[in-house]
């Protein structure tokens, strides 16, 4: 079990693209583990591979509802939209509305190589959306609808 630390906005690394997997072994195994355990701890909804610094195309995702390890993962349908609050963890402070399709269809390796499907729906899909791009280089609030205002920000740090 490691906790690792995230990376944070500001730093380039976040804006580069993440490589493939070749074929998912030992390492990816613990860094998959290890980015569970930080995701954890950290109290968030996703987390790609280069929030820690790795420039491989991993993520995990833990809606509370689902648990999800994407490797090499492809989104190859989206249909609906949903408007909703979105934020980042190398993203302290900083929230934002964003449009999001409201249902994803996601192609991923497995850790054995499998290649698999996963659909979300809502939350899911808006999770698996924010990790993709996180692959590609991408921060939410890049196309984001509008970030929120100052008072805004007051009114959420209230309600957590
Ligand atoms: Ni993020």
């Amino acid at each position: 079990m490691a906790i690792l630390n995230i990376v944070k906005d500001g730093d380039e690394i976040l804006r580069k693209r993440s490589k493939e997997v070749q074929v998912p072994d030992e390492k990816i195994n613990q860094l998959l583990e290890d980015m569970k355990d930080t995701l954890a701890k950290a109290g968030g909804v996703g987390l790609a591979a280069v929030q820690v610094g790795k420039l491989k195309r991993v993520i995990v995702i833990d809606t509370g509802e689902t648990r999800l390890e994407l490797i090499n993962p492809k989104i190859i349908k989206t249909s609906g939209e949903q408007e909703e609050l979105e934020g980042c963890l190398s993203c302290p402070g900083q929230w934002g509305i964003t449009r999001r399709p409201m249902k994803v269809v996601v192609e991923t390796l497995t850790r054995e190589g499998k290649t698999v499907r996963y659909r979300g729906e809502e939350l899911l899909a808006k999770a698996i959306c924010h990790e993709c791009d996180h692959l590609d280089g991408k921060l939410f609030y890049d196309n984001a609808v509008r970030m929120l205002t100052p008072e805004e920000l007051e009114e959420l740090e209230k309600a957590q």
